[in-house]
This record gives C-alpha cells, sequence and structure tokens, in this order.
C-alpha cells in the first residue's frame, strides 16, 4: 500500500511516499480502507522528532492521528463493525496512509449523510475537545469557559460543544478571520489577542468572577494570566504548550482560589481509558455529529502527496479548524 513514512526526523520535505506492507490486523481490530486523514499540530511535532509515537520505533513511522474508510476486513473478536461500514477511528500513528489498522473500540461509525473528509476530522480533536471540558474541566451549564486558539481544530471542536452544551463561550484569536469563526462556531465573546489581552475582557465580561474552565493551547505566554482569570474552584486545563513550557505560577492564587491545573495528553494514555472515552463520547457527542448541531470544520483538503503543502500550511498558523488529506486524490481541493 502507499503510505506517507518519516524515516528521518525534519522540515516538511522528510514527508516521502512509499510502498510498504499492510498493516496486519490484531484480533479486536478492523482493517480500514482510509479514504481520508487528518492533519494535527502533533503530527508536526512528530515530524521533527520531538513526539515520537508509543511503542517500538521501527525502521520508520507512519503520522496520523485519525482517519475515515471503510472496514475491509476485521478481527476474529470483532462484534462492533463487518465489511463494508463506513467508519472513523482514533489512531496512535498510521493514518496517513492506504489502510490502517485501528482497535474496534476505538473506532466509531460515520453519522448519515457526512462525507469522508467531515468525518477524518473528527475523532482526534472532538474526543480531545469533549474530554477536555467534560472530563478534565468538568465543566456544566452555565460555566463560563475560555477557549484558546479558538479557530484551531481543537478550539474549533471545543467552542461548539461549550456552546451546545449551555457555557458562556469567551475565545481568543490570533486574526479577523478566525474572530468571525470562532462567533461562528458558537462563542459568545472573542477577543483578538494581538489587538488586546484577553484577562480585561475576562474580567469585564464575566463581572470580575472569572472563568470556571480554561481551555488552554499556549501554555508559558498565558500562564500567568490564566491563572489571574480562573474564578474560584476554577481548572485550568493544560492540552497544549505552543508557546513554551515553562511559567511564573502564583501559587497563591491556586490556594486561595482553590484551583485546579489539570494536563491532559490522549495519544500517550492507556488504551483502556481510551476506548472508554470513545465509547463515552459515542453516547454523549456522536448524537450531536449525528443531528448536525455540531460540526467538523474543514479548512481545506489536499491530496495525501501534497503532506508536505500542508504540514506548511498549517505551521503558517492560517487554518481555521482541520486541514484534511484525501487518500482517493480524485477529491482533493487544492
Ligand atoms: N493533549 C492532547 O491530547 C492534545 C490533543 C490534540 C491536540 N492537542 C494540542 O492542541 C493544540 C491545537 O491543536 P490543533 O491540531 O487543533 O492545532 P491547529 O489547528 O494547528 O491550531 C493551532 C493554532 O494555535 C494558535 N497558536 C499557535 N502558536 C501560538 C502561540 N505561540 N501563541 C498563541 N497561539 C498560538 C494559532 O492560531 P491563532 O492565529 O489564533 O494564534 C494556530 O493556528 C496543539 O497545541 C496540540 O498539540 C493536544
Amino acid at each position: 500500500m502507499r503510505a506517507i513514512v518519516l524515516e528521518q526526523y525534519g522540515g516538511p520535505e522528510v514527508l516521502t511516499m512509499r510502498d510498504i506492507p499492510k498493516p496486519r490486523t490484531g484480533p479486536d481490530e478492523v482493517l480500514i480502507r482510509v479514504h481520508a486523514t487528518a492533519l494535527n499540530r502533533a503530527d508536526l511535532v512528530q515530524r521533527q522528532g520531538r513526539y515520537p509515537p508509543p511503542g517500538k520505533m521501527g525502521a520508520y513511522q507512519v503520522p496520523g492521528l485519525e482517519a475515515s474508510g471503510e472496514v475491509e476486513a476485521v478481527g476474529e473478536r470483532v462484534t462492533l463493525f463487518q465489511p463494508g461500514d463506513r467508519v472513523m477511528a482514533l489512531l496512535a500513528e498510521g493514518g496517513y496512509a492506504e489502510y490502517v489498522a485501528a482497535h474496534e473500540r476505538l473506532t466509531m461509525p460515520i453519522p448519515e449523510n457526512m462525507s469522508w473528509e467531515e468525518a477524518s476530522a473528527i475523532p482526534e480533536v472532538f474526543l480531545t475537545a469533549f474530554d477536555a471540558l467534560y472530563n478534565q474541566g468538568e465543566a456544566r451549564p452555565g460555566d463560563a469557559v475560555l477557549v484558546h486558539a479558538g479557530a484551531s481544530g481543537v478550539g474549533s471542536a471545543a467552542i461548539q460543544l461549550a456552546h451546545e452544551g449551555g457555557m458562556l463561550v469567551i475565545a481568543t484569536v490570533g486574526s479577523q478571520l478566525k474572530e468571525e469563526a470562532a462567533r461562528a462556531f458558537g462563542a459568545d465573546v472573542v477577543v483578538n489577542y494581538r489587538q488586546e489581552p484577553f484577562l480585561p475582557v475576562v474580567q469585564r465580561v464575566t463581572q470580575n468572577r472569572g472563568v470556571d474552565v480554561i481551555l488552554d493551547f499556549v501554555g508559558q505566554q498565558y500562564l500567568e494570566a490564566n491563572i489571574e482569570a480562573l474564578a474560584p474552584d476554577g481548572t485550568l486545563v493544560v492540552i497544549g504548550t505552543l508557546s513554551g513550557s515553562e511559567g511564573r505560577l502564583n501559587l497563591g492564587l491556586v490556594l486561595g482560589r482553590r484551583l485546579r491545573i489539570q494536563g491532559t495528553a490522549l495519544r500517550s494514555r492507556p488504551i483502556e481509558r481510551k476506548m472508554a472515552l470513545v465509547q463515552q463520547f459515542l453516547r454523549e457527542a456522536w448524537p450531536l455529529l449525528a443531528n448536525g448541531r455540531v460540526k467538523p470544520v474543514i479548512d481545506r483538503v489536499y491530496s495525501l502527496d501534497k503532506v508536505a503543502d500542508a504540514h506548511r500550511y498549517m505551521a503558517s498558523n492560517q487554518n481555521i479548524g482541520k486541514i484534511v488529506m484525501a487518500v482517493s486524490p480524485a477529491t482533493s481541493s487544492v
């Protein structure tokens, strides 16, 4: 099969199309003939050698944390899917390929009328956002939630889920186009951080109470303001560290306001916990995708052989929502 492989770390040019053996399907796994896969920020970091996939290192890596496609074969213990089913799966690696094997409990049916491209844009960011909001952040209806990088893949999912969950959503973004997008996703208030700092806006909007939950991808640069922006008993969920991972922490505020700082990482989580999350997501959030209340947001679609361009585009921070790669070239728009 054709796949994009990493044989050495470096810039986008190290991503190379190769013919490699199809993955072997374990007894609890389904073999998916991939129609689309989507990029995640972690893929860029993996390519640079700073985020190796879990498990043993082979001669090469196939990146890709999510994919959609058709079940081609099933392992002997599989009961949830059969050949021909349209599915999307959460992967630890391997999505940038014509075939990938996924545990049946990390695999989800694609809602009716949803395209391969849309479905491929769901697993990683919607599971991350859902888990960060409800499990890590323990957000509830009526809470005020601050979502940084509101137009990112994860941000676009988080804003929609929080809005749908009856929360007041404040989002930060880095451009006017992203401002409009975050509003369309359902943010009540959007701050362009290039024009004004977010903390005074949070204080004004919440009448100095602060927000109950922050979903943060920025890390270092925002740490002090994030802690200041939290309401008593609030939670800072650390999902990414885009600006760096060290910072000054006012423990007096953490103590006085009874704050929580909760880190989260999806890919490295034990598989049993990932399976439990996928099953919870299917019960609690999948119906919102099926009835169209929340939607995957696609910025653009590349063909798999244009993977280097897709990585460059993500690195330029221009994307609003997801960058998808179509594995059958006919559907590419770029
Ligand atoms: N922990 C987990 O399990 C997990 C899972 C999935 C994703 N993540 C993390 O979630 C984050 C978003 O991922 P994604 O795939 O959705 O990314 P994405 O679509 O590439 O969006 C990232 C956005 O973050 C903003 N940004 C980048 N550098 C920044 C900086 N230094 N300061 C402020 N904003 C910055 C940019 O938007 P602006 O123009 O608005 O600044 C950029 O477009 C990443 O950090 C990723 O590693 C974590």
